[in-house]
């Protein structure tokens, strides 16, 4: 089996490959601190506690487990917290991944996919966004994030580390099988803070803000369901594996939902009220962002099997109404 480390593997988005990785054939080896991953949502493989910054615990893995591959997952993703507390992001998005890469040089290991975002191109200036758009982030997170693309680069250039960079746009949704699913502290994501409304767990919803030029005024967003980001990411792999050596894709679905609509959509799926209250805008939120996935259907044949806002929503429900308070 070939072993291929995943590092945040823990986490959401991580833990949701590690059982796609599992499933098709290999055997993921997580890599988490548990910052903000969960000891349970580890099933698929050996798992390591520690930090990529650890260089010397990274040269243990490599040398103990043939790594055929390595997924990031763990950098910190909130784009507010990136503005009030930049030096965190920078340390752990920018600074720890360069120790990972040093080490994949010092091992003589290839092949990154990097989990890159929407939030590297900042305000659109068109709709739907492809990867040709500029990239001007307006926070620390998206430049952290566009920071590690430029890094890869120089490292491909250097040492021929090969490299996918992945941008995506919002990831949303559970395992359909109900094993894993979203789970934050604190929450900030607005799928799970429906839900923990739907539940009575917190009063109501607050959209921030309802003046954008959209059609209800709220925010659009382009969902793309946890299921089909861990596809595109063993189809990127295999790609590398089988000799590719860098490329660049987006991430969604072409489609864009309002918050309102988002709200909307979740109580007609849970049947409950989601009681909601305007409030100021969030900084750093863009009114649209809507992305073009062409190239990763074109190039790399992907195709997502969970494309509408209906699905991603109920298989986000039911993991939530069977885990109210998380994994705990
Ligand atoms: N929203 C609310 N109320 C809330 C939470 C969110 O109105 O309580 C709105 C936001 O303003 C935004 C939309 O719901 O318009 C989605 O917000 P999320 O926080 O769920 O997601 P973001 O779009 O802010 O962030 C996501 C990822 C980031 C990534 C970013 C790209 O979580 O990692 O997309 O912009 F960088």
């Amino acid at each position: 089996m070939k072993n291929i480390l995943v590092i945040g593997g823990a986490g959401y988005i991580g833990s949701h490959m590690c059982k796609h990785l599992a499933t098709n054939g290999y055997q993921p080896v997580v890599l988490d601190n548990l910052i903000c991953g969960h000891r349970e949502a580890v099933k698929w493989g050996p798992f390591i506690e520690g930090s990529m910054a650890d260089k010397y615990l990274l040269e243990k893995i490599f040398s103990k487990y043939e790594i055929k591959g390595v997924m990031h997952f763990a950098a910190f993703c909130y784009v507010g917290e990136s503005i009030t507390e930049p030096g965190k992001y920078y340390r752990n998005n920018v600074a720890a991944p360069i120790s990972l890469l040093e080490v994949m040089v010092k091992k003589n290991i290839s092949n990154f996919i990097f989990s890159s975002s929407c939030a590297t191109y900042g305000e659109p200036l068109e709709i739907p966004i492809t990867e040709k758009h500029p990239q001007n982030p307006i926070s620390p997170y998206g430049r952290s994030k566009l920071m590690m693309e430029q890094i890869l680069n120089d490292f491909f250039n250097a040492y021929g580390i090969k490299y996918i960079s992945l941008r995506y746009f919002n990831a949303a949704g559970a395992d359909p099988d109900g094993e894993l699913g979203e789970d934050h502290m604190p929450e900030t994501h607005l799928i799970p803070l429906v839900f923990q409304t739907a539940m009575g767990l917190i009063k109501e919803i607050k959209i921030f803000g309802d003046d954008y030029p959209t059609k209800d005024g709220t925010c659009i967003r382009d969902y793309i369901h946890i299921d089909d980001l861990a596809q595109a990411h063993l189809i990127a792999l295999e790609r590398l594996l089988d000799g590719q050596s860098r490329g660049i894709y987006n991430l969604g679905n072409g489609a864009g939902y309002s918050v309102k609509e988002v709200i909307d959509m979740a109580r007609n799926i849970t049947g409950k009220c989601v009681p909601y209250r305007i409030v100021d805008k969030r900084v750093g939120d863009p009114a649209v962002l809507i992305g073009s996935s062409q190239k990763a259907v074109e190039e790399l044949g992907w195709r997502p099997h969970f494309p509408d806002l209906h699905t991603i929503i109920e298989t986000a429900w039911k993991w939530h109404k069977s885990h109210p308070k998380g994994y705990e």
